[in-house]
């Protein structure tokens, strides 16, 4: 998937990309998680599943990328083909039967380009590959920016978490996806999945590059 002129790459978070991912952590959270946080996820929770998004340096020639399907196959990291610079990540946990997705942010001078999107993509699609039967999370009442991403993709509210966040007393909104064998969500999200491809395939250079 290309940003512009600059192939996008998903691929397994490992213990050397927390320091960048705890950067992005504390511009993104007011209760950022401390690095030690990232690296049990990583070495001893197994129900964990997380992820990076980064530019991938140098790619493969993507001559028909006309399916997610074979764009995700070039997504996915070959080694020695890209940096090991974080635009964003994600992860979920194995709840049981659901996949609850546990953080998501984008790096912030690259927000607002589709990258969250593709990472919640990377969620959905790896989540229903595990067999889950649907996607829950948390979101701040206050966060409207995250909330517009998830109802992009089907995300409903099914409850509300009094006072859930310790530092303000705000309240969590607690969203569900319906049932991933429900045909009408995967059309939502696979709507959602072609403009995002057409967005990222036409967005110029400017847009692109980096503020700094
Ligand atoms: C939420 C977050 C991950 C979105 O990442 P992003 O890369 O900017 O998102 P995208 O560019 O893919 O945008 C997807 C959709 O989200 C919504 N959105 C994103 N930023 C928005 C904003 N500032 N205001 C309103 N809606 C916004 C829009 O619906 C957007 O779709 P559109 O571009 O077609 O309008 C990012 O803002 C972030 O990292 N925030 C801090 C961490 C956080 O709050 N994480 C969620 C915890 S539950």
């Amino acid at each position: 998937m290309y940003l512009g002129h600059i192939p996008l790459v998903v691929k397994p978070m490992q213990v050397a990309h927390i320091p960048a991912v705890a950067s992005i952590e504390r511009e993104s959270f007011t209760m950022p998680w401390p690095d030690t946080a990232y690296r049990h996820e990583l070495t001893q929770n197994e129900t964990a599943h997380y992820y990076v998004l980064g530019p991938q340096r140098s790619h493969p020639t993507l001559a028909d990328a006309s399916t997610w399907h074979r764009l995700r196959q070039m997504l996915w990291f070959r080694p020695g083909a890209d940096s090991d610079e974080v635009w964003g990540y994600a992860g979920f946990w194995m709840m049981v039967d659901e996949a609850h997705i546990s953080t998501l942010a984008v790096r912030h001078d690259m927000r607002q380009r589709g990258l969250g999107q593709c990472l919640l993509l990377t969620l959905l699609d790896e989540a229903r590959n595990l067999e889950t039967v649907r996607a829950t999370l948390e979101v701040r009442i206050s966060n409207c920016a995250a909330q517009a991403l998830y109802a992009k993709y089907g995300f409903e509210e099914v409850g509300r978490r009094k006072g859930y966040y310790p530092d303000n007393g705000e309240d969590a909104l607690l969203l569900t996806t319906p049932d991933f064998s429900s045909v009408a969500f995967w059309n939502t999200v696979d709507a959602s999945r072609s403009r995002l491809l057409e967005r990222l395939g036409q967005a110029s250079v400017a847009r692109v590059l980096p503020a700094n």
